[in-house]
């Protein structure tokens, strides 16, 4: 049977490569961005099997309206692969009062697992997919989670990307039966979305030259969305499962974050 499978950040990169080739086997991706031009090409390349919504996951309200929406489309969603992302040379804060990485490359991956837990309870077999880098060693700066000192675009980053993996922790928690998968592409060829100073810029097109396609990407991402991991919590770089019982995945320090109440402050 056919799947439905929903991916941030699919207007480009590679949760477009991974909508394009859900499509191509007949089953259905709803991709969610910004750019409207974007994701209409991608809906008349996918042929009725690709829709999209628009939206700007940095703001909570818009990433709570989009999941009312896609409740009310789809009561049952089989895999949520989050994807969205943007680099911010500069500290940006949100209308809504956040950093901009912090709100939405941790707190609206958060909100839109909590949002959508129902309809992926429904699935035989759910799956979340959250596409970053886990298992990095970067320090979570407790006191400072969203990097008022000192700002450092790449750290701002990481920094949410720990995040990341403490969220996995906490919704396996409290989800068991919605498989949760973190996951780490490795450098790959894509739009690399962001404001970058000129420096920042050139260095990240040395390194778009040398790195695989997103296409490349696509066949561990449909192996994850066809099997599901039986554990409740997985993380894995491409193909390779990597462990997830050491301190970077410290179920304290997912309480701790989950205690601070930040998914439901706005
Ligand atoms: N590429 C790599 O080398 C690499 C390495 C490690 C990890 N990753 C991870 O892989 C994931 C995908 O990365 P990628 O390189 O494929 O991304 P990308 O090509 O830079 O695309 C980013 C996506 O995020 C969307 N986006 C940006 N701001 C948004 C906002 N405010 N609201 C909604 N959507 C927004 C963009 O859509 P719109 O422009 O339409 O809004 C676009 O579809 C990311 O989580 C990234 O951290 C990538």
């Amino acid at each position: 049977m056919a799947k439905t499978v929903v991916i941030t950040g699919g207007t480009d990169g590679i949760g477009a490569a991974l909508a394009r080739a859900l499509a191509a086997r007949g089953d259905r991706a709803v991709v969610l961005g910004r750019h409207r031009e974007r994701g209409e090409r991608l809906v008349r390349d996918g042929g009725g099997a690709i829709s999209f919504l628009e939206a700007d996951l940095s703001l909570m309200s818009g990433t709570r309206a989009v999941a009312a929406g896609l409740r009310d489309a789809h009561p049952v969603i089989d895999g949520l692969v989050l994807c969205a992302r943007y680099f911010q040379t500069s500290r940006v804060v949100t209308e809504e009062g956040f950093e901009h990485n912090f709100a939405l490359f941790y707190l609206s991956r958060a909100v839109l697992g909590e949002e959508l837990a129902g309809a992926l309870g429904r699935a035989a077999r759910p799956v979340v997919v959250n596409v970053a880098g886990p298992g990095h060693d970067t320090p979570i700066d407790w006191d400072d989670l969203q990097s008022t000192r000192g700002y450092d675009g790449v750290r701002a980053m990481f920094q949410a990307g720990r995040l990341n993996d403490l969220l996995g922790v906490d919704f396996a928690r409290r989800h068991p039966g919605i498989a949760y998968a973190l996951f780490h592409p490795g450098t790959t060829a894509t739009g690399f979305a962001g404001d970058y100073d000129p420096a920042t810029a050139a260095f990240i097109e040395q390194q778009k030259a040398l790195a695989k396609p997103a296409t490349e990407v696509v066949p561990p991402l449909l192996a994850l969305l066809d099997e599901p991991p039986s554990a409740s919590l997985s993380a894995f770089h491409l193909h390779t499962e990597l462990d997830v019982r050491n301190g970077l995945f410290d179920p304290a320090d997912a309480a701790r974050l989950a205690g601070l109440g930040l998914t439901s402050s706005r």
